[in-house]
């Protein structure tokens, strides 16, 4: 008999075990994932959810962009808080269309200023400067992409609503964080 047949015969069964029990404990360790972040996602807000942010009253017509929180209803499996900050936006509005961008800065995540006047937004931990359409005004600055833009539209009239969402950082591709 050959001598390597006994220990080659010990690895396959070994690999065979290993795989087998690979495939045994992906759903359940799947199921607990889930089960343990039932939020979908670090602001707790489930990926695109849209949310009432202000009145339209607010937003004037050929106005500067104005920032606003975005409070909402947090849900899990457990609790129902209410009213919980989970994140804001820059909103503009001309004539019926609404221009909504997340304040989080693509470079690193900081927060993303606009002074009135100034005709773009600054983000105040590396300079990175965007225009007012939201792309990035100084081809010398760290961010990757643009403001990420996000969906607006009013509704009875009077509200409007974003679909909030947030973005992975640090990357020149627009990924929605899960
Ligand atoms: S985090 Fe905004 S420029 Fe670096």
């Amino acid at each position: 008999m050959d001598p390597g047949s006994g220990r080659r015969g010990f690895l396959k069964a070994a690999a065979a075990i290993g795989l087998g029990a690979a495939a045994l404990l992906t759903a359940p360790l799947a199921g607990l994932r889930v089960w343990l972040a039932p939020l979908g996602g670090r602001s707790g807000v489930a990926p695109g959810r849209w949310v009432r942010v202000t009145s339209l009253a607010t937003l004037p017509e050929n106005g500067p962009p104005r920032r606003f929180p975005v409070v909402t209803d947090q849900v899990n499996a457990w609790t129902r808080s209410p009213a919980v900050p989970v994140g804001a936006v820059f909103l503009s509005r001309s004539e019926d269309r609404i221009q909504a961008f997340n304040v989080v800065c693509p470079h690193a995540g900081c927060l993303v200023d606009y002074t009135p006047g100034s005709q773009q937004f600054l983000c105040p931990c590396h300079n990175s400067t965007f225009a007012l359409d939201g792309q990035v005004n100084d081809p010398g600055s760290p961010s990757p992409r643009g403001l990420d833009p996000l969906e607006a539209e009013v509704r009875d009239g009077s509200d409007v609503w974003v679909r909030f969402q947030n973005f992975r950082v640090g990357l020149k591709e627009r990924i929605p964080e899960s």
